[in-house]
């Protein structure tokens, strides 16, 4: 492949996965059930982290090109009104629910419930110790539940950091007018920020 046609590929993709988020969510099930299942033990703990890297990847792939296009402080509606929906088809093709919550959190419906703080927690020792951080995996109600870490970024601070350092006043403004509760600033680079909570059917 010539090196040059690759940018263009990049855009038509991410076109393609902004217009597939934007419509309606699609109620046609996809019909991918493993028919191993019963033979073969699933790995959940995998299956759940495939299933948070390619939200991760998804996100950060939309969030870079909404920066680049509209800039940061427009980038917030785009948050605002994308986030949910694009985790909601992720997690339909693969029969999961996926959550990406906070113990600080911007949009109160991402707020960490007690459970969750508490891995959160352990979490943050385990790197104050100098610990690698590790995804958990709980099984409740039936259902296989994955805890996989969320950190930042240089990138993320323009929107998570030091307001009147990081964050340009621009930005701060559009933040507080759609999130008037924002607990997510004040971060700096490679601080656990969050997780993705991956609830899959056993
Ligand atoms: C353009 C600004 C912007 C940037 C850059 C950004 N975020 Fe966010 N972030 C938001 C907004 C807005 C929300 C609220 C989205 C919603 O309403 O669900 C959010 C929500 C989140 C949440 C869900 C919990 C919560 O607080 O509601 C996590 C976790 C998160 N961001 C992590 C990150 C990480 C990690 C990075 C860097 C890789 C990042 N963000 C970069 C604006 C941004």
């Amino acid at each position: 492949m010539k090196s040059s046609s690759l940018p263009i590929i990049l855009l038509l993709f991410i076109f393609g996965s902004l217009v597939a988020n934007c419509g309606n969510p699609s109620t046609e099930k996809q019909h991918e059930t493993a028919h191993s299942e019963e033979t073969v033990p699933v790995d959940y703990m995998k299956l759940g982290a495939g299933i948070a890297g390619a939200t991760r990847d998804a996100l950060g792939k939309q969030l870079v090109q909404a920066i680049s296009t509209l800039g940061t402080a427009k980038a917030i509606d785009f948050c605002n009104t994308r986030a949910i929906p694009l985790t909601d088809s992720t997690a339909m093709a693969h029969n999961a629910k996926v959550k990406r919550v906070s113990d600080k959190a911007r949009n109160p419906d991402n707020q960490a419930n007690e459970k969750e703080i508490a891995i959160l927690q352990e979490w943050k020792e385990q790197q104050a110790k100098g610990d690698s951080i590790t995804a958990r995996l709980l099984e409740a109600d039936g259902k296989m539940i994955g805890y996989y870490p969320i950190k930042t970024n240089g990138m993320c601070l323009q929107c998570h950091g030091m307001s009147g350092k990081d964050i340009l006043p621009d930005v701060l403004a559009a933040i507080q007018k759609n999130y008037p509760n924002d607990k997510a600033t004040g971060y700096v680079a490679d601080q656990i920020r969050g997780m993705f909570v991956i609830e899959m059917d056993k």
